[in-house]
């Protein structure tokens, strides 16, 4: 089973995904990496895991649409069954998510349907809630919107603010990512009918 995974910064989460590869946790080889910002520590990670790293600038590129073009290219190449969006500060376009619909999956650091978008962990904090979190989604043409498949929460205390509370959380990301993708790859986990269907036997 393939993986390419697409990243713009620290690659903590492309991290989780090298070392649940590398202990078994996850049944998969990660054929490349795509990032699209020179200099991010998720490059050196790949290229020190020996998993060719392809840096494709998107400023480099005349506007989304040719971006994303050579993008599919690019991933294509690798013929994944399953594109990890990891950190992926792009904002993709429709005929993107269509090409990838049902084998594209998202992170996003906040309870959703709450706070999508930027700023999570402080819109979290401002709002004084008692709980935030991170969830794994299928990526359909909604900004954060496409359907949840797990979610881990965790408590908001008096004490956090937006770091701590972030760093929090990065941590779950680390766990529930390459386990909603060794699902899916175990045949467990669908895009139907705009829902995700986890079959019974995966938990
Ligand atoms: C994570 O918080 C992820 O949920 C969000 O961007 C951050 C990426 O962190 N989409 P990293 O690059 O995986 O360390």
């Amino acid at each position: 089973r393939k993986l390419v995974i697409l990243i713009s910064g620290s690659g903590s989460n492309l991290q989780s995904f090298i070392d649940a590869t590398q202990n078994g946790q996850l049944n998969a080889s990660i054929e490349a990496v795509i990032c699209n910002r020179p200099n991010a520590l998720g490059l050196e990670r790949a290229a020190k895991a020996g998993i060719p790293a392809i840096l494709l600038d998107h400023t480099q590129f005349d506007g989304r649409e040719s971006f994303d073009a050579e993008l599919i290219q690019r991933i294509d190449h690798y013929q994944p069954d399953l594109v990890i969006l990891a950190g992926f500060m792009r904002i993709l376009t429709p005929g993107f998510v269509q090409h990838y619909l049902g084998r594209l999956l998202n992170i996003h650091p906040s309870l959703l349907p709450k706070y999508p978008g930027l700023n999570t962990h402080q819109r979290a904090i401002d709002a004084g809630d008692a709980e935030a979190g991170a969830t794994v989604h299928f990526v359909t043409e909604e900004l954060d919107g496409g359907p949840a498949i797990v979610q881990a929460r965790i408590a908001i205390t008096p004490q956090d603010d937006a770091s701590s509370l972030a760093k929090r959380i990065l941590a779950h990301e680390h766990k529930i990512y390459p386990l909603a993708a060794q699902w899916f790859l175990e045949g467990r986990l669908k895009l139907a009918n705009n829902c995700a269907m986890l079959d019974q036997t995966a938990l």
